[in-house]
Parts: structure tokens; C-alpha cells; sequence
């Protein structure tokens, strides 16, 4: 093969002397500028690109022949991309650190159940702008298969608009107009499956044996038996097993999710390849974020979870290298809902420590926020957040209070052991206070997938429903969120306190799935209304804007620093730090329906001379003993003045 020896010897370094360079970025259509650059640019993540591929592929052969297809990819890609997003590069490069500023706001939804499609999204730009939003993040839009597609995550053709949505040529529009008003673009890509009727999974149904490659297929259930004593069950209700017979395959295929969903074999570098080119061809739309849905299930592993398997960093940092090299204005953001403990590495530790993805979603920290609302206690919570490994100073957290998915109650053991209670017991008072069952509970959630062979009860419900129309647990969730430094995440509707939607199970496909209950569509007649404080909508809403206001104002929310939880606090206050250059910040959380003391001196000892509450705008008093009250559920953003 003589691709890849004149790959690795472009890669080789030699910058002024490239043969090979001008036959991958495509010959004399560039200008000697841009062969430079790209060409430092492959110097740069080269190393990173093949480390990854020979982690997955240790025969050199195959890793060769990936890396050749790969670079190629890559080469093309950077050629054919538009000048605009050149430019945007550019400005990335020259603010390596954008997703981590305090100006970040995000916002996530729907687009038909937003504003009917891309278009109509566009036209609704006020209403994001208002409440401060930097970063949109559009549910998946890739065409679907017909019929139940789970919100769009069973993809059928990744280089397609979903037809009701618009087309290629409306996405692009829509991500050049929001890139005009200072709004990033973040979309799904979704790596662990296609849909049933995806052309691979046609292919390999038709008899073809390289795309039968392309997914993991038995013949008989020895192996999945084997398997599955080790699997967990994500939707044990309607997909139970992770396996689905398929007489056209004749064979048992690996199905994760549902039935109609294929898991991907990352083990076969075509799968590989091909994702990539995908990646590369949002790149070019426009696209700035991905969000690398289910990223945790992409590497199987017999006797394990088969979740948070070391390749799938390796699979994640070769991706990310090529984006790097074609399109760095891109970022990734790892969608993995795992345990506390395996949160971390998808920002990268150990080997992949900056390698993998910029943005990961803080699923512990919102487990933690309703934890702490449920019981009016933060002892859990500060054991847990305590035990959490540091983050790489790259790295960001997406901090949120609701999604589209349900919440699942990922307590560790371990940390629910050091606070004084157990796991399960935890876990089970937590489903049965969100579901509203326990006793004096004022939350309205609904019970997703209870699995009786765990116990584990899973919940779906808006924010607002969750926390019992109550507009200062509403708001005090989302301020220890967008307090904690990263990029707050508002659930499409939750501005508004949107309840869950009482016909849910109304539409086509989701009768199964009660987490459409928390996927209103955005009720523009509360939105018309976002300025009447006399609602709770508008005060909710004008709550969430002034927090995105006076966040962009707070150089201490840079993510790069780290947020330190204080011990030895009262047990309905939550004391979070964050040490920046630019002077310390305390965050002051009281979980509680009562007012909670905090010592004054605490405030002095952490550097705050004069304290001072950005949020409220007030100054910090104590009273002769130098305790200073927390009203109920109040949220302080403490600063020196
Ligand atoms: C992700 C999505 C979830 C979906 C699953 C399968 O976890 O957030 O909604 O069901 O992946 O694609
Ligand atoms: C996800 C998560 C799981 C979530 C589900 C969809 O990938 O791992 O916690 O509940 O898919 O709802």
C-alpha cells in the first residue's frame, strides 16, 4: 500500500519539503498558505491520531490503511471547507478557551417542538437572545427511520435533513444566521447505532458481508447469553434484552436501545472511517458542537458493562484529532451518563488527558441537585462531589437540571455508605419522592423503566413539575448550576416552568415513553408573556436571564478553575469555591425550606474582604455574632465589591 507510507512521511514533519501534501489537500487548488497551515496542523495531531488508531487496531496493516483513509478524510475535508469557517477557525485558535468563558449559556430543545423547523428556529432567535443563550443545542435532525425513531436518535441517513425540519442548505443557513448572533450550533451525532433501516443496516440485511461487519451479528445466542450476564438494561420496560433476532440477517444483532436501533461495530475501521467523514461534513455545514450521544456503549467487552471501555477513548481521540487538523473550531461533547466515577475520563485522563472530548455532561452534579432539594440536606451531595476525581484543566462540564432523557439516580454506593445511608435505599427514596409517592413530597415526576430485577426506578418530569411549581427550587437549581463553572444547559420549556404535558402519550410512537411528558412543546403564549413578573413564567424566565447576566459578568466562572466544595458546613448549606486568578468566588446554596446559618469569617478566610452578593447586588452583613441567614432555598453568588 503506498498510501500510508506517503501519509506518514507528510506526517513526518519537514514542513517546507511535502510531496505527498499537494495530492491529499487536493493539488494546486490552494493557495501555499493554506497547504502551510494545514500541514502544521498535521504535524500537530499526528501523534495523537495514530497513537489512537494503533490502541484499536494493533495490526499496523489495518491501522495503515485507517490512518490513510482518515488523513485523506481530513485533507479533503480542510479544502473544501468554506472560507467563513476558515475564518471562524481562525478565531478559535486565537481563543482556545471560548466554551470554558462565563459568557456561555446554553439552551436545548426540539426544533419542530421549539418553532416547527429550521426555519421557523431562526425566527424565534429573540427569545434565546434574551435569555442570554450563546450555545443552542438542537435534538437530533439527521433524517430518522419512519414510525417510532426515539426522538429522532435512530438515524437513517446521516447526510440528510429530517424532511419536516428543512434541508442541508436551511441547516447551513440557520448555523451561519445564529453564528451572526454570537449562538454556536450544537448537534447530535449519534455513534453507538443506526436505524434498522439505515443503507448499512439494509445492506448487511440484503447479504452483504462487509456491512454485516459494520454491526455486531450471532448466529446463535451462545455469545449473546454470554454477554447479556454482564449487561445492564437501559430500557427494560419496551426493549428488554440487548439483543434482537432479525430473520433477514438470520441472526441475533446487538441492540442496545431499541429493537430498531443497531448497535455499530467500532471494532471494524470502516465504521470508524465513515463516522468521521460524517463528522467532517457537519464540520462544513457549520455545525461547532457534537454531541457524541450514548458514547459510552461504542466498545463491547465480554464478562464487563460493555460501558466506559478504554477504546472508546481511543475511538474519541482519533476522532477528535482528525476534527482538530480539518475544522478546530469544532468541539465535542461526550454525552455519557455514567457513575460519578467513571464521569471524568470522558474530558480526558491518563494517556487521553486533552485528547478527547471538550464538553461532557455533569449527570452527577444533577442527580446531586435533586438529592439535595428532596431531602434538605447537602451531606451526600459534598461526600460525593469530594470524591469526584479532578477535572482536566481543559475540560468542561455541561452543568443542567432537566434534559430530554429521564433521570437516572446515580449515587454511588460508596458515597451514599460515607454519608450514612445505603445506595439502594437512597435510590429508592429518591424514585419514590420524584414520583411523588413518598410521604410530604410536592414533586409531580412519573416513574420511567422501573427495573425489578434492580430496584432502580428511573423518573421523567419537566424541571418545574419536578420541583412542585415552586419558583425558588426552580431557581435554585439552576443557580448552583450555572454557578459551577461550565456551560449551563436550560431545558427547552423549563424557562417558562413549562409542567409536564398531561397528553404525552397522545402522539404517534410515544404512548411507551413517558419521557415525552417533559418534551413540551415551547408554549409561546407563556413566552409572549416572559416579562410579566406577576407569573410564574416570567419570573422564572427573568430569573434564568439575570443568571446568565451576572454570570458573564464573573470572571470566576471560567471553567479552567476548579470548583472546591466546603466542609463542615450547616446540613442545608452547600459552600462551593472557585479560586481564580481574578479573585475567589463562593457560592452559597441553602437546599432548605428554612433559613440556614453560614459564618461570615468562612467568607474572610477564603480572601473575601467584602463580601458581596452578585445576584442580589447586596452587600453581605452579619449580625454581632458574624452569622450570616440564608433564607430558604436562597442562592448567593458571593464576591469581593
Ligand atoms: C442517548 C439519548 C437518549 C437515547 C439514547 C439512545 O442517551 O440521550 O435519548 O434514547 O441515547 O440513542
Ligand atoms: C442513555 C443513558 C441512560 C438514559 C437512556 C435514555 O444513554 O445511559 O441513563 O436513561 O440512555 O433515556
Amino acid at each position: 500500500m503506498g498510501a500510508p507510507r506517503e501519509i506518514h512521511a507528510v506526517a513526518a514533519g519537514q514542513l517546507e519539503a511535502r510531496p505527498g501534501l499537494d495530492a491529499l489537500v487536493g493539488g494546486g487548488g490552494l493557495s501555499p498558505d493554506r497547504r502551510r497551515a494545514f500541514a502544521l496542523r498535521l504535524d500537530r495531531y499526528w501523534p495523537d491520531l495514530e497513537a489512537a488508531v494503533a490502541e484499536l487496531h494493533p495490526d499496523p496493516q489495518v491501522a495503515d490503511g485507517l490512518l490513510a483513509r482518515l488523513v485523506r478524510a481530513a485533507a479533503t475535508a480542510y479544502a473544501e471547507r468554506p472560507a467563513d469557517l476558515h475564518e471562524l477557525d481562525q478565531h478559535r485558535l486565537l481563543t482556545p478557551d471560548w466554551l470554558q468563558q462565563p459568557g456561555m449559556f446554553g439552551y436545548a430543545c426540539y426544533a419542530d417542538r421549539f418553532a416547527g423547523d429550521l426555519r421557523g428556529v431562526a425566527e424565534r432567535l429573540d427569545h434565546l437572545e434574551e435569555l442570554g443563550v450563546t450555545y443552542l443545542h438542537l435534538m437530533p435532525l439527521l433524517a430518522p427511520r419512519e414510525g417510532d425513531n426515539d426522538g429522532g436518535y435512530a438515524v437513517r441517513d446521516y447526510r440528510a435533513v429530517r424532511d419536516d425540519l428543512g434541508t442541508t442548505e436551511d441547516l447551513r443557513d440557520l448555523a451561519t444566521t445564529l453564528r451572526g448572533r454570537g449562538i454556536s450550533l450544537v448537534v447530535d451525532l449519534v455513534l453507538n447505532h443506526v436505524a434498522r433501516e439505515h443503507e448499512w443496516a439494509a445492506r448487511a440485511r440484503a447479504g452483504e458481508a462487509a456491512y454485516r461487519d459494520y454491526f455486531h451479528v450471532f448466529p446463535d445466542r451462545d455469545l449473546p447469553d454470554a454477554y447479556e450476564r454482564t449487561l445492564p438494561e437501559v430500557f427494560p420496560d419496551f426493549a428488554p434484552g440487548s439483543f434482537t433476532w432479525d430473520d433477514e440477517l438470520a441472526g441475533w444483532v446487538w441492540t442496545t436501545f431499541n429493537e430498531w436501533q443497531w448497535d455499530l461495530n467500532w471494532a471494524n475501521p470502516a465504521v470508524l472511517a465513515e463516522l468521521a467523514e460524517v463528522i467532517l461534513w457537519l464540520a462544513n455545514l457549520g455545525v461547532e458542537v457534537l454531541r457524541l450521544d450514548a458514547i459510552a456503549f461504542l466498545w463491547k467487552r465480554m464478562g464487563t458493562s460493555c460501558q466506559n471501555q478504554p477504546e472508546v477513548h481511543a475511538i474519541t481521540q482519533a476522532l477528535h484529532a482528525l476534527t482538530r487538523m480539518a475544522a478546530p473550531a469544532v468541539a465535542f461533547k461526550a454525552e455519557a451518563i455514567v457513575g460519578p466515577r467513571d464521569l471524568v475520563q470522558y474530558l480526558g485522563t491518563g494517556r487521553h488527558a486533552g485528547r478527547v472530548s471538550d464538553l461532557a455532561y455533569h449527570n452527577s452534579l444533577m442527580v446531586q441537585i435533586w438529592s439535595m432539594l428532596a431531602t434538605g440536606n447537602t451531606i451526600l451531595a459534598r461526600q460525593a462531589f469530594h470524591a469526584l476525581p479532578p477535572t482536566p484543566g481543559t475540560g468542561t462540564w455541561v452543568t443542567y437540571v432537566r434534559c430530554h432523557d429521564d433521570i437516572g439516580w446515580a449515587i454511588d454506593d460508596s458515597d451514599a455508605h460515607a454519608a450514612g445511608v445505603t445506595g439502594p435505599g437512597h435510590r429508592h427514596f429518591l424514585a419514590d419522592w420524584y414520583a411523588g409517592t413518598f410521604p410530604g413530597s410536592w414533586a409531580e415526576g412519573l416513574v420511567f423503566q422501573a427495573n425489578a430485577e434492580t430496584g432502580d426506578r428511573r423518573i421523567s418530569g419537566t424541571a418545574a413539575s419536578l420541583a412542585g411549581h415552586e419558583e425558588a427550587r426552580i431557581l435554585l437549581a439552576h443557580a448552583i448550576a450555572a454557578g459551577w463553572g461550565g456551560i449551563p444547559v436550560i431545558w427547552s420549556g423549563d424557562e417558562l416552568a413549562q409542567p409536564n404535558n398531561p397528553g404525552w402519550a397522545d402522539e404517534a410512537g410515544h404512548a411507551d415513553d413517558n419521557r415525552w411528558a417533559h418534551r413540551p412543546r415551547l408554549d409561546w403564549g407563556l413566552a409572549s408573556a416572559r416579562d410579566d413578573r406577576s407569573t410564574l413564567a416570567g419570573r422564572v424566565f427573568s430569573g434564568l436571564a439575570h443568571l446568565a447576566r451576572v454570570r458573564a459578568g464573573l470572571p470566576q466562572l471560567h471553567a479552567s478553575a476548579d470548583t472546591i466544595v466546603l466542609p463542615d458546613t450547616d446540613d442545608g448549606v452547600l459552600a462551593v469555591v472557585r479560586r481564580h486568578a481574578s479573585g475567589p468566588m463562593v457560592g452559597l446554596y441553602n437546599v432548605s425550606a428554612e433559613r440556614r446559618p453560614f459564618h461570615l469569617h468562612r467568607l474572610r478566610a477564603e480572601g473575601l474582604a467584602a463580601p458581596y452578593d452578585a445576584l442580589s447586588g447586596q452587600v453581605l452583613e452579619a449580625g454581632g455574632d458574624g452569622v450570616l441567614w440564608l433564607p430558604a432555598y436562597a442562592a448567593w453568588w458571593v464576591v469581593d465589591r
